[in-house]
């Protein structure tokens, strides 16, 4: 039990919720948002022997604790979670996006259901090289930008299936937050200044998000910590709450949808929002240093990257070449990355449409790159042939959700509207920020994404397609018990946040706060650089540019949260990123 959250818990107080037009929907008990104790300042983790979530978000992660308080399990938790960022931090994620769900349940079951997006029924290949540029490009911002969301569906389906509350109750404490507003966080009034020229293309969205400025009367996005009361979001849970996902995917949002593209130039219809479905899809696996590591799949990219790197680093003593010299760990890695995103971006696609090679996580496989590393300098890259490859075949936001509880259910749910605030737009009348997943997609051939990521036919733009992802919600087990969970944001750093949350507990015995708050450096192969958290200590740096690594600066890279299991102590330990606000809770 972690005593400052039961002092924290004394403050509950109860509201109505009333922002249904039609109803006051719902008697809500909600811990009065409090400030931020000392204590939480000096650690970015929490612990208890009950259950564990954590967040980006502290009103995000209280929504989750409220949903244990209830008797809920770790499923109900994380989408109550997941649903509250919807509101309080929608730049990086919501209704109007996608997501990938692990769920390992008390039966010791695997679950990824895959709410990734999917290219409308009109996109085609050409789709983007056949429309002139607009602001940040037609894959970025506006209507062609957006996939078909995925992610309302999926965590219906989790709650639905796993969980022992209802999505009712899971959308509740977004749905105040929607209602009576929350002050912004920094990070969101900083990406609303950043987006504010896109955002106020669109009318509906500056209607929300931008305010008139009491001293100047002019119009402004929100500040740091102004209120944000998003009614029509509000509204739209309140309706979901009501009638079930019906209402989005079959009911008004597809209907709204429908008629905006129309206006603007877009092709998703009511019959694409009608249509999506989410998929079952089996989690990949390996084993790692007698853990096993468990994955998402394609259409992520993640679960099989993640298991290919430590298939390389296995042939190395990561910890022994730390104690010689840290850069040469470094360098290990980062060599095993750039293997890794070469293969990436010519075998990776949706495997409904393309043939994935399993090969790529072929253990002589892994033998074969790590024969390639050389210790003492970098070496240039292409993507290898896995095993079983068939030639014929050749052709900027996000958020983790870590949730875990004493009967054995763990969750590793990742969502996203992929770079911030999506394609720029809501759906008027709806409050729903709309992805720019399409962006995912090569959507021009040899034109990098958002995420500077190329790639080839197998990423291609299709009807009904998903594009590629990055997300890699993980869980790691010993003897068939889970003892680690992570996940992260960042696009395709997200692969290497895993990792080193991996390698820094596994291998160098970090406890989980320290490995996710460790300075971290990332390779994807294309652009050639190594890029290095400004932090990193300068004979690192030094030893890396010995080996002759191109080395480029960032102030800070993803962000990544994390919880581990001691099985002596039965204690859970939440973790979230020291890189931004966030908040774990455990009962
Ligand atoms: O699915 C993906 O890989 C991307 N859409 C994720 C975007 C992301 O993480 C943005 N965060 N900074």
């Amino acid at each position: 039990m972690n005593n400052r959250f039961l002092v924290l818990g004394l403050f509950a107080f109860t509201i109505t919720f009333n922002s249904s037009p039609s109803q006051a929907w719902q008697t809500a008990t909600l811990e009065r948002p409090a400030s931020v104790s000392q204590q939480d300042r000096l650690s970015n983790t929490a612990s208890s022997k009950m259950n564990m979530i954590a967040s980006v978000h502290p009103l995000a992660t209280r929504a989750g604790l409220d949903a244990f308080a209830q008797g809920g399990n770790a499923v109900d938790a994380a989408i109550a979670t997941a649903l509250t960022l919807g509101v309080v931090d929608n730049y990086n994620s919501g209704i109007g996006g996608g997501c990938f769900i692990l769920i390992r349940n008390s039966a010791g079951e695997f679950f990824a259901i895959d709410g990734r997006e999917m290219a409308p029924s009109a996109a085609h290949k050409n789709l983007f090289r056949d429309v002139q540029g607009s602001i940040s490009g037609p894959s970025r911002t506006g209507a062609l930008a957006s996939g078909v969301p995925g992610a309302l569906k999926a965590y219906g389906q989790a709650v639905e299936k796993h969980g022992r509350l209802s999505l009712k109750s899971a959308l509740r404490m977004g749905a105040k937050a929607a209602n009576e507003g929350f002050p912004i966080t920094r990070a969101y009034a900083d990406n609303l200044q950043g987006t504010k020229r896109q955002m106020s293309r669109f009318p509906a969205t500056a209607k929300i998000f931008f305010r008139e400025d009491p001293s100047s009367k002019q119009i402004r996005p929100y500040e740091f910590d102004e209120k944000l009361v998003q009614k029509d979001l509000a509204a739209t849970y309140a309706n979901i709450a009501q009638k079930g996902t019906d209402w989005f995917y079959h009911g008004e949002f597809a209907k709204a949808t429908d008629k905006w593209m129309k206006e603007n130039g877009g092709v998703m219809t009511f019959e694409d929002v009608s249509n999506y479905q989410t998929v079952d899809r089996t989690p990949v696996r390996t084993t790692y240093r007698g853990y096993e590591i468990v994955g998402f799949p394609p259409p992520s990219s993640g679960g099989v990257h993640v298991a290919q790197v430590l298939n390389i680093l296995e042939q190395f003593d990561l910890k022994q070449l730390y104690d010689d010299e840290p850069a040469k760990m470094y360098h290990v890695v980062a060599e095993a990355m750039k293997l890794a995103f070469a293969d990436r971006a010519y075998w990776l696609g949706d495997p409904d449409f393309v043939e994935v090679p399993l090969g790529l996580i072929d253990k002589n496989y892994a033998i074969e790159l790590a024969q390639r590393i050389d210790l003492s300098t970098v070496v240039a890259s292409q993507h290898g042939t896995p095993p079983n490859a068939d030639s014929e075949f050749f052709e900027r936001h996000t958020t983790h959700v870590a949730a875990a509880d004493a009967d054995g259910n763990w969750v590793a749910l990742t969502t996203t509207v992929n770079t911030t605030f999506g394609a720029k737009y809501v759906i008027p009348g709806t409050g729903v920020i709309m992805n720019n997943q399409m962006d995912d997609f090569v959507a021009i051939p040899g034109k990098p994404n958002a995420f500077g990521l190329v790639g080839g036919e197998k990423n291609s733009v299709e009807a009904g397609k998903r594009p590629l992802s990055s997300m890699s919600p993980t869980i790691v087990l010993r003897d068939g018990q889970p003892i680690l969970t992570v996940g992260a944001a960042g696009g395709p750093k997200i692969i290497t946040e895993v990792l080193w949350a991996i390698i820094n507990h596994l291998d160098l015995g970090m406890p989980i706060g320290e490995a996710i708050a460790q300075p971290r450096l990332h390779h994807q192969w294309a652009p050639t650089d190594l890029l290095l958290e400004s932090n990193f200590d300068p004979n690192v740096v030094k030893g890396l540019t010995s080996r002759n690594h191109s080395i480029r600066r960032s102030s800070g890279m993803g962000i990544c949260q994390g919880i581990s299991f001691d099985p002596v102590t039965k204690t859970f330990t939440g973790a979230y990123d020291p890189r931004t606000t966030g908040k774990a809770m455990g009962q």
